[in-house]
């Protein structure tokens, strides 16, 4: 396994196997590597085959994180994630720096960003305005970078899966988005790099985001009849911030495809909402 450490580098090897053939697929990650990602990784190797390359981008991307957001101590172990992704059978890291990527200096800088306009409004996009213009300029520079014929992205953050594709058809890159299944704790939580800041009871109270979606589906299949979103709401909002460290940021119903908000819930709806247990803040979704 190589690690990559510059974009001229990462380019080369891309135009080399470019030149030969090769299959490539790309897992773009923020690093602090869990059970999750290597999933991602898994399911790449499955699609390029054992003589594909598969790519495993570890960069945090500061564009993306708010001024009052944990960028600063965003969980980081590189020794540890290049062990995880050898054992996972990736070939190559690409882990650039902040220079590397946006690079500062005489020629005047960075200054140019690719923004998804719709399907970024809601949710995410409403409590943190400027992280999809983060995750989209990214995602085109690393497609760019290591032009894969294919990347992998997990459902856990199912709008920024919806956001990328959409750059994608929109922009034309010529690549495919894979959309793999949220991998869960034996308990339910939803893995997460930021699970790590949960200490103490707060990781027993972060539970409350896996079950209010069970609530929720447990709730609609037994509906006999569409279910007000407003109402269903207002009442997991109570069932979560019964847990003592629990605020809700958001919950929300709607459309997979579209992300359009439903006023009434049925079976196949999508469900996502956004908690903070303490000051981490917590995202989760299911369909229903
Ligand atoms: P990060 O949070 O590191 O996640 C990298 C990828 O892993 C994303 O596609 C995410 O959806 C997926 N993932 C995270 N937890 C998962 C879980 N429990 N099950 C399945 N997949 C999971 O998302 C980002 O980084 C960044 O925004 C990035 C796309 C890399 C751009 O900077």
């Amino acid at each position: 396994m190589r690690i990559v450490r510059s974009v001229a580098a990462m380019q080369r090897l891309a135009r080399s196997w470019q030149r030969a053939g090769v299959r490539v697929g790309l897992v773009p990650t923020m690093g602090y590597l869990h059970a999750g990602h290597i999933s991602l990784v898994h399911r790449a190797r499955a699609l390029v085959g054992r003589r594909g390359q598969v790519v495993v981008s570890i960069y945090v991307n500061p564009t993306q994180f708010g001024p009052k957001e944990d960028l600063s101590r965003y969980p980081r172990d590189l020794a540890r994630d290049a062990r995880l992704c050898r054992e996972a059978g990736v070939d190559v890291i690409f882990a650039p720096d902040d220079q590397q990527m946006y690079p500062r200096g005489e020629e005047g800088g960075f200054s140019t960003f690719v923004a998804e306009e719709t399907l970024s409004r809601g949710m995410e996009g409403k409590s943190r305005p400027t992280h999809f213009r983060g995750v989209t300029t990214v995602g085109a520079k690393l497609f760019n970078i290591v032009q894969p014929e294919l990347a992998v992205f997990g459902a856990k953050d199912f709008q920024q899966a919806a956001i990328v594709k959409r750059m994608v058809r929109d922009l034309n890159f010529p690549l495919k988005i894979v959309v793999a299944p949220i991998q869960r704790e034996a308990d339910g939580l939803a893995m997460s790099s930021r699970n790590k800041y949960l200490i103490g009871d707060l990781r027993a109270q972060a539970l409350v985001l896996s079950r209010t979606l069970a609530k929720a589906r447990a709730a609609v299949r037994k509906a006999s009849q569409p279910l007000s979103a407003a109402r269903l709401k207002a009442e997991l909002k109570r069932f979560i911030e019964r847990a003592p460290a629990a605020r809700v940021d958001y919950v929300e119903f709607f459309e997979p495809d579209t992300l359009v908000p439903v006023p009434n819930v049925t079976r196949g709806a999508q469900m996502a909402l956004a908690v903070f247990i303490g000051k981490t803040r917590l995202i989760d979704n299911a369909h229903l």
